[in-house]
């Protein structure tokens, strides 16, 4: 695994984003970062996304931040021209996992079933997305996934909360988890910044008990 998946691992929650506008980016990574959470995957939901991240990097050297629901090779590039440490997409797309592993970048795919392990095997990955994590079978699937491919970690992405996190963490094919809880659009949209910090810190408390 490398240092950005090790990383990952270390922080255990990855904050899923949406930006509506790229001003809120700067508020948003203090609050996680004052809430101990220090990491994003901002989606290419909107167009603020890579401002957003080019923010988030520049100014907060401390925080890891990604780019998410990378869909295209264009939204690939945008992201890493901005300084995203790590790309996540919903999907497997090879053209788009090639284009990242290409140049070097941690790339997470998303999986939902055997065949989308297999795929992403091809390309020597050894950490995916498994998205939506709820929907597609939570814990139990990434259970019976991970008994036949042994080397596999799983970061699953859809329907974690704060009830569900510690169960997903439990379990050591995870690397870690993904989800919105903490930082819902919003709370963004609104500017309640403090009420984020103050889910990241409970988040935080979870996935370390
Ligand atoms: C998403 O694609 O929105 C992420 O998987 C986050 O899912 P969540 O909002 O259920 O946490």
């Amino acid at each position: 695994m490398n240092e950005i998946l090790e990383k990952i691992k270390k922080i255990a929650i990855v904050p899923v984003v949406l930006l509506e506008d790229a001003k809120d980016a700067r508020p948003l990574a203090e609050a996680l970062c004052d809430g101990g959470l220090p990491c994003a995957e901002v989606t290419f939901r909107t167009e603020a996304a890579q401002e957003g991240i080019r923010v988030m990097t520049e100014e907060f050297p401390e925080m890891l931040v990604g780019a998410g629901t990378v869909l295209t090779m264009e939204q690939a590039d945008r992201a890493i021209a901005a300084g995203a440490k790590f790309i996540v997409s919903p999907g497997l797309n090879p053209k788009v996992v090639r284009h990242c592993l290409d140049q070097g970048m941690t790339m997470l795919p998303g999986t939902a079933t055997p065949s989308d392990v297999e795929r992403a095997m091809e390309f020597g990955l050894d950490v995916v997305k498994f998205f939506p994590a709820e929907a597609a079978g939570g814990l139990e699937m990434i259970k019976a996934l991970a008994a036949p491919y042994v080397s596999m970690k799983f970061m699953p992405t859809g329907g974690i909360n704060e009830k569900n996190l510690r169960s997903y963490l439990d379990f050591p094919k995870v690397l870690a988890c993904g989800g919105s809880w903490m930082v819902k659009g919003e709370l963004i949209k609104t500017g309640r910044f403090d009420e984020i910090r103050k889910l990241a810190e409970k988040a935080v408390a979870l996935a370390r008990r």
